[in-house]
């Protein structure tokens, strides 16, 4: 099939290289023309693992181009995804939903057979009934169908995410478009995803329910997580004892720091936006939004407590700072809160992440980059675990740290209480 996906960011890309690869010929289209002609030389703007191997291959073989032509690539193409970002608006905690619209006025000057517009990107309810409204300006409603067709990608890993998904969900009000979509995911529901066809709203409200819900889990856990720390409980046995029961499920049950990223911070901020329009209170939601925004103060907490409240001139190495691993993204990284109010205490912090330097830290007093895990815990009173790279997991503190004296805070649980013991190091970590 040929498909046109609107946006070359982390969804449209990944999505467009993904399909690419199953068989269809899909053009990728970006205003940002300095962004193209990367993309045209297999240049990928974002740290994701085994994407540029793809694209590279895709590319080659011309199942994959690139294009700023917006109108042209519209129709040439039967399917055409808008992947184009939806971030929190300057002012309030609504989607801006600028991007999508100005690109659906593009594509309805576009339409010359039909075609099937789909929001990839995370909407709110009720947006694909405005899509609609502006196509029809233009257009007999025979000549298009707009469809949700969220997606369902963890940044770090996506291809295996749109490879062998849980689900596919189209929200879609008519047969016509939902066959044609069906076909186009045969080879991943043949593989075993599951096909959800509902309408379009519900499409675009089960994108935000689900992540809306992953952060509820996740707050939920790291909330027990910090009565485990005062009950001397690991908070560990306590997901895998809820995690076996089916109901509940064992993923995203792991504690932490607060979670960051651009989906749920933003996803949540945007779905309680939506129900205030309804009139509709989202308490439990509201109240994740808040504990999660509280998480990175509790701990700092504990860092000063840890560091007998003496933090200034203290040497603190954090290693990770991105909001996960296996990615560049530093979006809403609680590590973005915890440094700057560290500096202003007088902390004197080196980072090593092995995505390397970031420019969010670059203004910040006493804050300084190394390029190796060894440079940056090297004289250290305090080495942080912030993220959980693999680089991470088999660390011989012993080789690198002199000073005995260094106390290592593990916020990911990487390690056992008794593994950094035995290397001589006091050792502090989360829920344990
Ligand atoms: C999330 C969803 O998982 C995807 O399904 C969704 O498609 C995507 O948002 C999106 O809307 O585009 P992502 O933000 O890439 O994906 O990352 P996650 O793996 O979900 O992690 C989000 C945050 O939760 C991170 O800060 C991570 O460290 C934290 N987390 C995750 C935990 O603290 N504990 C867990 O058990 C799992």
């Amino acid at each position: 099939m040929k498909l046109c996906m609107i946006g070359t960011g982390y969804v449209g890309l990944v999505s467009g290289t993904c399909f690419a690869d199953l068989g269809n010929n899909v053009i990728c289209v970006d205003k940002d023309k300095k962004k193209i002609k990367h993309l045209s030389n297999a240049n990928i703007p974002i740290y994701e693992p085994g994407l540029s191997e793809l694209v590279l291959k895709n590319y080659k073989n011309k199942k994959l181009t690139f294009s700023t032509n917006l109108k042209k690539s519209v129709k040439d193409s039967d399917i055409i995804f808008i992947c184009v970002g939806t971030p929190t608006k300057k002012k309030g905690s609504s989607a801006d939903l600028s991007q999508i619209y100005n690109v659906s006025k593009e594509i309805s000057s576009s339409i010359n057979k039909f075609k099937i517009i789909i929001t990839k990107s995370t909407v709110p309810v009720t947006t694909g009934d405005q899509i609609e409204k502006i196509l029809s300006k233009k257009n007999s409603k025979k000549k298009f169908s707009v469809v949700s067709n969220p997606e369902f990608l963890r940044e770090g890993e996506a291809i295996r995410d749109f490879t062998y998904p849980d689900r596919i969900v189209i929200g879609s009000n008519d047969k016509k478009s939902n066959n044609i979509l069906k076909n186009l995911y045969g080879p991943l529901i043949s593989k075993g995803a599951q096909y959800v066809h509902t309408t379009r709203r519900a499409a675009e409200l089960i994108k935000y329910a689900s992540n809306s819900f992953l952060a509820t889990k996740i707050t939920f856990i790291n909330e027990i997580a910090n009565l485990c720390e005062k009950t001397g409980i690991n908070v560990e046995d306590i997901s895998i004892g809820m995690g076996l029961d089916k109901r509940i499920g064992g993923r995203f049950l792991r504690a932490g720091p607060a979670y960051g990223g651009s989906c749920f911070p933003k996803d949540t901020k945007a779905i309680i936006s939506t129900a205030d329009k309804f009139k509709v209170n989202l308490s439990v939601i509201k109240s994740v939004i808040k504990s999660n925004k509280n998480r990175s103060n509790l701990l700092l907490d504990r860092v000063y407590e840890i560091l007998n409240k003496k933090i200034k001139n203290k040497k603190i190495a954090f290693l990770g700072v991105t909001f996960k691993a296996n990615t560049d993204d530093m979006r809403d990284s609680s590590s973005l809160s915890m440094i700057p109010t560290l500096s202003k205490k007088g902390a004197k912090i080196k980072y090593f992440d092995p995505t390397g330097l970031k420019d969010e830290f670059k203004k910040i007093k006493n804050v300084s980059y190394e390029n190796s895990i060894r440079k940056s815990v090297e004289g250290s009173d305090l080495v942080i675990i912030h993220t959980e790279w693999n680089d991470f997991k088999s660390i011989n503190f012993k080789n690198l740290i002199k000073n005995k004296k260094c106390i290592i805070y593990d916020m990911r649980n990487i390690y056992s209480a008794n593994k950094i013991k035995t290397q001589g190091f006091k050792y502090y970590s989360v829920g344990r």
